[in-house]
């Protein structure tokens, strides 16, 4: 199998950004966490970050025909982007929702996503480590879903 891992607006400042709600782990480290956890359930991957929603919206579209799944961590498009839910609904393709932080314990605008309705589900609040988590549940749910 083959899965995307997207990444939304300021994650590339990850390290360096509110590390008392982000944690001290850079993208680039959370890249490498994801390429051996991906190698080790023998599934390849691709990652990738943009601070542009519609960026993030091609990168949807184009991974129709060439990943089986999707992990996204929009970051704050999560709870405004009707655009971004109508591209996952578009794409017929198994995304998994990702957050480093527990969304539903901060502030009131964060506890709302316009992605939980279309994934299969959501991991939240475990810091750098929730993104093998989420390879995990993808790489598990590819298995009996297709
Ligand atoms: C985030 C949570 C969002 O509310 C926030 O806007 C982010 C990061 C997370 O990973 O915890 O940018 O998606």
């Amino acid at each position: 199998h083959a899965i995307l891992i997207l990444n939304g607006p300021n994650l590339n400042l990850l390290g360096t950004r509110q590390p008392e709600v982000y944690g001290p782990t850079t993208l680039q480290d959370i890249e490498a966490l994801c390429a051996a956890k991906a190698a080790a359930l023998n599934v390849t991957m691709d990652f990738v970050q943009s601070n542009h929603e519609g960026v993030l919206i091609d990168h949807l579209h184009a991974a129709r025909g060439r990943f089986d799944g999707i992990i996204l961590n929009a970051g704050a498009y999560t709870h405004s982007s009707i655009a971004l839910m109508d591209a996952v609904s578009s794409i017929m393709l198994p995304l998994v929702e990702l957050h480093l932080s527990n969304i539903h314990a901060r502030e009131a605008f964060r506890h709302h996503s316009y992605i939980a309705p279309v994934a299969v589900g959501q991991i939240c609040g475990f810091g750098a480590a929730g993104y093998a988590l989420a390879i995990e549940a993808l790489v598990g749910y590819l298995g009996t879903h297709g």
